[in-house]
């Protein structure tokens, strides 16, 4: 239901209305028959003890009553135990009744134990220490790597050393694997071989918090949370002041379109709030790593949903970010990466060609090609 009601553009613009409400209506009908079985067992179990402890006092009754006339059993000793009768049968009804409820806790407790007992992936050591003063050198040594141990390897022994303060632009086709390597930076993921080090440090020996503490991430799809702009922005650091969280909105140009909306900075975004454009999300994610202020930084396509001249403010943004910072970029629009003090062409997981654009361009080789092309389409460039 969620994910559909989630996606109810899509269905509309497909025109699948059709389609949907008969799926819907089949697994519908699947609940609905489960819901009915268990409601007429809930009515059998129900009736089957209801019968059951409301005849047998009857019976109890009827015997006990003949055997007081025979002068067998007193009177009293009948009533006390007619009354005691009642007081097991009460509690008993009730416990058969709720057998059916009991069971049906029990399956749901296994399942929010499945999900409390799921394993982290990323577990640090014992004697992991704390990641501190980062300068920013990030090398990258015979890195390997893939997601789950029966696919295929994604990347494939890369190898790259990074200076503190460089700029890195990762390049290439679709799937390549760029956005899984920079995703190992801040150690998302485990390395299958090889080692990512930061500052000399392995960052499996590290702190994952205090390796993330210094790291900045704008990515391609920015979540922003039920809340107001401000305390999005804020979470980059959250004991800043307003002063600060207004100077990284500026620094991302931000600030004018935030003071534009209705209540300012104390707008409400995200579900039940106002919704804002991709670019905007994407300033507002930019802002929150101004805050954050870290010395290494990762942009993942974080101009990609932007029409021009938003890029060209958000460029003017990044770069004013980027400048005295370990910077990776990972870009499809080339034209936004020319300045990198690196260029890194990545194709099916292995790095194919590394320098800056006019080695590149000299070489004529991958790189070459792909400009090429975005030139053809693209007269801006
Ligand atoms: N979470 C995941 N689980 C399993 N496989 C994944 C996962 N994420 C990516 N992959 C696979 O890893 C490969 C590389 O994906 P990746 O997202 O790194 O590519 P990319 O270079 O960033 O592509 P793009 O330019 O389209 O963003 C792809 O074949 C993809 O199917
Ligand atoms: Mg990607």
């Amino acid at each position: 239901m969620h994910e559909r009601v989630q996606g109810v553009p899509v269905t509309r613009s497909f025109a699948l209305e059709d389609y949907e409400q008969k799926q819907f209506s089949y697994r519908n009908e699947n609940f609905l028959d489960k819901a009915l079985k268990h409601t007429s067992w809930n009515a059998k179990t129900f009736a089957v003890t209801n019968t059951i402890t409301d005849l047998a006092p009857l019976l109890v009754i009827a015997y006990a009553g003949y055997q007081v006339i025979h002068g067998n059993l007193t009177l009293g000793t009948m009533v006390a135990f007619v009354g005691y009768m009642e007081r097991v049968y009460s509690p008993l009804r009730r416990l058969i009744n709720s057998s059916t409820t009991l069971v049906q806790s029990i399956a749901s407790i296994d399942r929010v134990f499945e999900l409390l007992n799921e394993k982290y992936d990323v577990v640090d050591k014992k004697d992991a220490k704390q990641l501190m003063d980062v300068e920013g050198y990030v090398d990258i040594e015979n890195v390997s790597f893939r997601y789950d141990e029966e696919e295929l390897e994604v990347l494939n022994n890369v190898t790259l050393h990074v200076k503190a303060g460089e700029t890195i632009a990762f390049v290439g086709m679709s799937g390549g694997g760029k956005s899984t390597l920079i995703s190992l930076i801040p150690r998302f993921y485990d390395v299958t071989k090889g080692a990512i080090k930061v500052d000399g440090n392995n960052v499996q020996h590290v702190n994952a918090r205090s390796l993330r503490n210094n790291i900045g991430m704008v990515l391609q799809d920015n979540t922003l949370f039920s809340e107001s702009i401000a305390m999005n922005i804020r979470m980059g650091k959250p004991d800043a002041t307003d002063e600060e969280v207004v100077a990284a909105a500026k620094a991302a140009n931000a600030h004018e379109f935030i003071e534009s909306l209705p209540y300012g900075y104390d707008t409400f975004v995200g579900e039940r709030g106002v919704k804002l454009s991709g670019g905007q999300k994407q300033r507002i994610a930019i802002a929150r790593v101004f805050l954050k202020n870290p010395p290494i930084l990762i942009f993942d396509e974080a101009t990609s949903a932007l029409d021009l001249e938003s890029e060209h403010t958000i460029q003017e943004a990044l770069e004013k970010l980027a400048s005295e910072r370990t910077t990776f970029i990972v870009a499809h629009r080339l034209a936004t990466i020319t300045h990198a003090d690196r260029i890194v062409l990545i194709e099916n997981g292995e790095i194919v060609e590394v320098g800056s654009h006019e080695e590149l361009m000299r070489k004529q080789g991958g790189y070459y090609n792909l400009y090429q092309v975005q030139h053809l389409d693209d007269g801006t460039i």
